[in-house]
């Protein structure tokens, strides 16, 4: 088993990388943005609690989130590992992930922070919205509050990690393969 928090600002690659993983490896790919996401296209009670929330790029409450994350890693142990995308996003998150991983027999085993800078996220984010549709892709402001909300309420969950000497971080200002091949020494040699 190998459990791994994908973690940064919003466009620093998470969901890219995870996909590249996923392909090399038999990693489930958690991602909640994702998820809550579907949610929203069928119109779910959840989906448009998110909606409002999304949208102004703010963060749904932890609770639905965790919900979210504990109904899809119950049962599922016959896996590689892991891989969280876009969550834990507070500390609170974190600790209920800790909690439940250790209910299943596990645990997260590293963190990995992608490194890149503000300027380079807000252009890839806004090209990424010209395909993806999200409507919290294309609006330079809401962009910019998702940024201000990964520095005063996300940023902080790297401690948590660091703390249990679970900590790294890749730089990814270069191309896609460049970065997964940084990636990839991390995995299984934490
Ligand atoms: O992870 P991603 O960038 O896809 O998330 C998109 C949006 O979903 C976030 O800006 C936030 O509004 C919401 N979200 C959240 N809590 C999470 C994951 C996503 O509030 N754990
Ligand atoms: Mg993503």
């Amino acid at each position: 088993m190998f459990n791994l928090v994908l973690f940064g600002p919003p466009g620093s690659g998470k969901g890219t990388q995870a996909a590249k993983l996923v392909e090399n490896y038999n990693f489930v790919h958690l991602s909640t943005g994702d998820v809550l996401r579907e949610e929203m296209r069928k119109g779910t009670p959840v989906g448009l609690e998110a909606k409002t929330l999304i949208d102004r790029g703010e963060l749904v409450p932890d609770e639905v989130v965790i919900e979210i994350i504990r109904s899809r890693i119950k049962g599922l142990n016959n896996v590689e590992g892991f891989i969280f995308d876009g969550f834990p996003r507070t500390t609170r998150q974190a600790e209920e992930l800790d909690k439940m991983l250790e209910e299943e027999g596990m645990a997260i085993d590293l963190m990995i922070t992608f490194d890149v800078d503000e300027d380079v996220i807000i252009s890839r984010i806004l090209e990424r919205g010209k395909d993806s549709g999200r409507a919290d892709d294309q609006n330079p402001e809401i962009i910019k509050n998702r940024i201000k909300i990964y520095h005063d309420q996300t940023v902080v969950v790297a401690h948590h990690y660091r703390k249990q000497n679970k900590y790294a971080s890749v730089n990814n200002m270069g191309t896609i393969d460049e970065t997964f091949s940084k990636l990839s020494k991390h995995i299984y040699k934490n």
